[in-house]
């Protein structure tokens, strides 16, 4: 069956803006309907269009401001209205992390019915340049004889028509044009959808996607461009494990970056996941090793670990640490690190963390035991297997490092009626001017 789209009302409406939803928006009411407003703030009277309706609620964007918040901005970027990459650039950034702060202990009450006895003071940084990883779609477009590079238009399937982009890592949100012209001259441009972007502390890597093979004239020009631009350019024919490395051909896939307080170098491949902000990692790992105070005779588990961003931090000090993840890969790369840097006191494993666990503490789950502190870092969906079971690890201290409020409100309360008592929670301004709000809680058991 087709479901026809509704038509929307072609007349931009005066709303008076009464809060800001948890992504963002400026909430509104009319005739008994709530209206969501891209781009309006609380206090704020805008005209706005409707671009999208449900049956319980109405989607708008902002045209006109007639009153304005104080803390409303120029946006830093000209295409923030249209493009779907960012949804706060209008207003400043201390606004932001405050917003972002409130849907955090807001979630806690609402789904966990929670206070934590602590609100620590947001970790927050630079708002330009701060993305060194992102996937940008590549469309070429007949009627502008153009590729075009970047991030999804709001409320559309088309790309935005973008000539930079101020939170991209500068080595590539200052050269989308040359990045247009580079994928317009290839013989298959109508055939590459998309660009991976991965920074390193010293090279970035662009990671292009093409569903036709490349000819030689393709390669002569991808490898002039790297020359030029010192960007790093690998290949991805076909899925993410026929990535390969095209220039320069140093033999080095891998990029790194340095965790200087630890002394460790973090090798990581392009398609691997990185906190997507190098400052702020470093000083969430800081927070979280101050909260986890790992001591010299501890046993230590690291869930959700990755490549090992916090399990080698921790190592330097506990006794022993015992990463665990999902993939294969990222746990060989955890081992990579820790023997690059000379860190023999981790073991890593391989687990679907989102599965029930075995019931018994078995040895072909060698990492089933008991620890002194845990410390996880879930994707999205969180760790509701987990929580629940957290109690056969035995932990007196656990730091949850969130990138979703919702699941760690929801994950909170499992860990409470255990036992576990929230202490101290707090936000982190890991994706300025979007509405992604990452976030630590620090537990502890009497
Ligand atoms: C937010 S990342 C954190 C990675 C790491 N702690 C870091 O700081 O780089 C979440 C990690 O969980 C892993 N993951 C996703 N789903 C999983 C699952 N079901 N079981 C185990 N690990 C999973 C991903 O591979 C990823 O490495």
């Amino acid at each position: 069956m087709s479901r026809r789209r509704k038509k929307l009302p072609q007349e931009s409406i005066t709303c008076e803006i009464e809060s800001l939803s948890h992504e963002g928006r400026g909430v509104s009411q009319k005739d008994g309907k709530t209206l969501f407003v891209e781009g309006a703030l609380p206090g704020e009277t805008v005209t706005a269009r409707y671009v999208n309706s449900r049956r319980s609620y109405d989607e708008l964007a902002v045209e006109e401001v007639l009153t304005q918040h104080p803390q409303r901005i120029e946006p830093d970027c000209q295409f923030s209205k249209l493009c779907g990459g960012c949804s706060m650039q209008h207003v400043d950034l201390g606004f932001q992390i405050n917003h972002k702060e409130s849907v955090l202990l807001d979630h806690l009450r609402h789904f966990g019915d929670l206070k934590p006895e602590q609100v620590v003071p947001p970790l927050v940084g630079a708002g330009r340049g701060y993305r060194t990883k992102a996937r940008l779609g590549v469309r070429y477009v007949a009627k502008r004889d153009e590729a075009l590079v970047g991030f999804r238009e709001r409320y559309s399937n088309f790309l935005t028509a973008i000539d930079e982009c101020p939170i991209l890592i500068e080595s590539v949100g200052g050269r989308i044009p040359e990045l247009k012209a580079l994928i317009r001259s290839l013989s298959g441009y109508q055939r590459i959808p998309q660009i991976e972007v991965a920074a390193g502390d010293d090279v970035c890597a662009l990671v292009i996607r093409h569903m036709d093979p490349l000819t030689e004239d393709d390669l002569q020009k991808l490898i002039a461009f790297s020359e030029q631009t010192g960007l790093a350019i690998y290949l991805q024919p076909k899925g993410p494990d026929t990535v390969a490395k095209l220039w320069p051909k140093d033999g080095q896939e891998l990029l790194s970056y340095q965790l200087s307080d630890y002394d460790l170098t973090m090798q990581f491949h392009p398609m691997d996941f990185t906190q997507v902000n190098r400052d702020i990692n470093r000083r969430m790992l800081a927070q979280a090793l101050e909260w986890l105070q790992p001591q010299a005779g501890e046993t230590i588990l690291d869930l959700f670990c990755g490549l090992g961003n916090f399990t080698l931090p921790i190592a330097r000090t506990a006794a022993h640490v015992v990463g665990v993840e999902g993939s294969e890969d990222m746990v060989r790369r955890g081992y990579a690190n820790a023997e690059l840097n000379g860190v023999s006191n981790v073991e890593f494993h391989a687990a679907d963390l989102h599965l029930p666990l075995a019931p018994v503490n078995e040895a072909k789950h060698a990492w089933l035991r008991t620890y002194d502190k845990v410390l996880l870092d879930p994707p999205r969906s969180g760790a509701e297997e987990l929580a629940k079971q957290m109690t056969r690890f035995g932990a007196k201290r656990i730091v949850y490092v969130s990138c979703n409020p919702a699941t760690l409100a929801r994950d909170a309360g499992i860990l409470a009626a255990q036992g576990y008592k929230l202490i101290k929670a707090g936000v982190m301004d890991m994706f300025p001017h979007t509405a992604h709000v990452e976030s630590m809680a620090l537990f502890e058991k009497a």
